[in-house]
């Protein structure tokens, strides 16, 4: 190997750029060529290239975001698209790719790798942390800490006017950031897609906190809670079957996509970043990088996308011991 492309792909998520920066520095260490390619993978079929050395990502690995830019990419999905991709790769001198991103972006690569016997490595970039062969996913500690912090200003206001406030927070399909920043932030109920409350256990459990004497409460709704009402159906709900509740409703959305890493997130990336160059130095291709138990590993990226629910039981029930 001797030219590497790197790319961010999917959703955004903090820790991207230090990702980045250190693939560039590791391909800078071994003295290999580096490439970013703008855009995911519509730059790739546009052939829109930038050579990266150890300098040009100076100064990124606080940066929020992805200075490469990140797209989901419709043309990526055909054989004519990824077939007009891999023409602008051979004709870039690039000889494997680093994909920076979630299970769309880790899909694709696998296609890539099937159709030409490309070298890809993935990381895994995504805040929602649904991706099986890594206890953390890149960017979820961050988005983790802006959401427990969001619900703290949000309980600030609550508790002044005495109301009820539900709080969508991202996730997909999982409910990661609801459970562990919903424990975190103390909420009074937490609502998961693994975990199926009912809406009348929800109503009945409001209205035991009310006798109990809570004059305020934060209820943490994942956004793919499968409760079958949205946040603010919910609302209505309540509003219609519970006396004396003041309801409001906050979805935090995309500025949990934001803000600068946090120091987990950021040497999550660093160590990610060496991982996957030396592993195609190494000549493997078609895994992903993650940490298990502190400890760097790699999984076939096929596993890492059809990979069983990681949420934690023991957390659930810590959830509901919390919130009694
Ligand atoms: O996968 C990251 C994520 O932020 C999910 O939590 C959310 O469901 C989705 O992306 C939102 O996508 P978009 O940025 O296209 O609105």
């Amino acid at each position: 190997i001797t030219k590497i492309a790197v790319m961010t792909s999917g959703g955004d998520a903090p820790g991207m750029n230090a990702a980045v920066r250190s693939v560039v520095r590791t391909c800078a260490y071994h003295e290999l060529e580096c490439v970013g390619i703008h855009r995911g993978y519509d730059g790739m079929i546009e052939g829109d290239f930038i050579p990266l050395d150890a300098r040009s990502v100076r100064g990124i690995i606080n940066k929020g975001g992805t200075f490469l830019k990140s797209a989901r990419c419709e043309r990526f999905r055909t054989t004519d698209g990824r077939q007009i991709a891999h023409n602008q790769m051979v004709k870039a001198g690039v000889d494997a790719l680093v994909v920076i991103g979630g299970d769309g972006t880790f899909t694709g690569a696998l296609h890539f790798n099937a159709e030409f016997d490309f070298p890809v490595i993935g990381i895994p970039g995504t805040i929602d942390n649904d991706i099986s062969g890594t206890d953390r996913t890149l960017g979820y500690d961050t988005a983790l800490n802006t959401a427990v912090d969001a619900i703290d200003k949000i309980r600030d206001t609550a508790h002044s006017h005495d109301r009820l406030f539900f709080v969508e927070v991202m996730g997909r399909d999982v409910g990661h950031i609801a459970l562990n920043a919903g424990v975190g932030a103390g909420a009074e109920e937490i609502l998961i897609p693994e975990e199926d409350m009912g809406i009348e256990r929800l109503v009945e459990s409001l209205q035991r906190s009310k006798i109990s004497g809570k004059s305020s409460s934060i209820v943490v709704v994942a956004e793919g809670d499968k409760i079958g009402k949205s946040v603010f159906e919910l609302k209505d709900y309540v509003d219609d079957n519970l006396e004396g509740y003041d309801v409001r409703v906050s979805v935090l959305g995309h500025m949990q996509r934001g803000g600068s890493p946090t120091c987990y997130d950021r040497v999550l990336a660093s160590r990610m970043g060496v991982k996957a160059v030396e592993s195609l130095i190494e000549g493997k291709s078609n895994y992903m990088v993650g940490t298990i138990h502190d400890t760097m590993t790699l999984t076939p990226l096929e596993q890492a996308i059809k990979g069983e629910s990681k949420i934690n039981k023991e957390l659930i029930r810590v959830s509901e011991i919390m919130t009694t």
